[in-house]
């Protein structure tokens, strides 16, 4: 649950598990269609890689995404803008409903991703175009996995439920206040390709602004949301993944934990994400805030029978990481 990249899902998938992923954002619905609901063994790479060639041999032709993201903001370069523009309306015009939709979604949006100019999240972009926003945009075929599996577009808290039995379940809830959908407002965009009314500077869909936020991004509804998905998770053995500069500490992550039986935590020191790492600075560039600090310390808290859990954790005692049994 909370797959957003599908990063994770796609590492136990190539270890051969059939993975559920759930996630309420368009885009990360997209990638886990991609990379997790499809079997690579099912498509037809030589149509894939055919499609893939002939929207990126496509003339660019300014849209919406050229005026919203490269004209009135500065998110991509305008020539590229353009050949977003044309790929994805040739998406929706050639290949909706069909299979090959969420692969081309995905192509798209990574090549776009390549570049983009800013420093990771679409809240602004930056001052002078970056370095990669002048390559041209180029679609790639997406790194398929075989095997079965499953994407699920939702609420966490609403569908922990129903989605069947499972052995594990991986959660990897947001951390604070920020918002995954507005922090990456291109990418739903891009998928819902619905050309929304837009605000502010970086653009961002007006519904962004009215509709309603993930309890998980608000500090007053963040533990409670928590503890309802780890208790009713669907598996023997829950890992959860979280950090030290979050709304909940470890003791309170601890208790929730510990309704599903045994807990261990495996902690790692990890460099910050790099919006920490660059400082503040007001619009005119002037530093007005000082870098706090540069490390932070992630968890893994691995709950179930006792047996197994300490068999989960065994390999990574001793290895410079802190293990705490509880
Ligand atoms: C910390 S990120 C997960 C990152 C992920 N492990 C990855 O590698 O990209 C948290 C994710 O939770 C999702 N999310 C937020 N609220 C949610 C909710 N109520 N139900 C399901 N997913 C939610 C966000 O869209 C975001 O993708």
């Amino acid at each position: 649950m909370f797959t957003g990249t599908t990063r994770v899902a796609q590492a136990f998938k190539r270890l051969g598990a059939e993975v559920t992923a759930l996630d309420v954002t368009r885009c990360a619905a997209t990638l886990a269609r991609c990379y997790v609901e499809t079997d690579s063994g099912l498509v037809d790479l030589r149509e894939l890689g055919e499609a893939v060639a002939t929207l990126n041999a496509l003339k660019g032709h300014p849209g919406y995404f050229t005026d919203t993201f490269c004209v009135r903001s500065r998110f991509f370069q305008p020539a590229n803008g353009e050949r977003v523009d044309a790929a994805r309306d040739a998406i929706e015009r050639d290949y909706s409903g069909s299979p090959l939709e969420p692969l081309l979604l995905t192509s798209l949006l990574e090549a776009a991703d390549r570049v983009d100019s800013t420093t990771g999240v679409q809240m602004a972009y930056v001052k002078q175009w970056s370095d990669r926003s002048f390559r041209p945009l180029e679609m790639r075929v997406p790194e398929l996995i075989p095997g079965p599996g499953h994407a699920v577009r939702g609420d966490a808290c609403a569908l922990v439920s129903s989605l069947g039995e499972f052995d594990l379940a991986y959660l990897d809830p947001p951390y604070n206040q920020h918002r995954y959908d507005s922090n990456y407002h291109i990418w739903e965009t891009l998928v819902a390709w619905d050309a929304p009314k837009h605000y502010g500077v970086a653009c961002k869909r007006v519904d962004l602004r009215e509709g309603t936020r993930s309890a998980f991004n608000s500090k007053l509804t963040m533990a409670e949301s928590l503890a309802g998905v780890v208790t009713k998770a669907p598996a023997r053995v829950v890992v959860l993944s979280y950090n030290d500069e979050s709304f909940c500490d470890l003791e309170t992550l601890l208790e929730m934990c510990r309704t599903r039986g045994h807990t261990e935590v495996l902690a790692f020191e990890s460099d910050r994400y790099v919006g920490a790492r660059i400082g503040i600075y007001d619009p005119s560039g002037k530093r007005v805030g000082k870098v706090g600090r540069l490390r932070n310390v992630e968890y893994l808290l691995v709950s179930g029978e006792r047996a197994e859990v300490r068999q989960l954790v065994a390999p990574w005692r001793g290895g410079g990481l802190v293990a705490e049994a509880s």
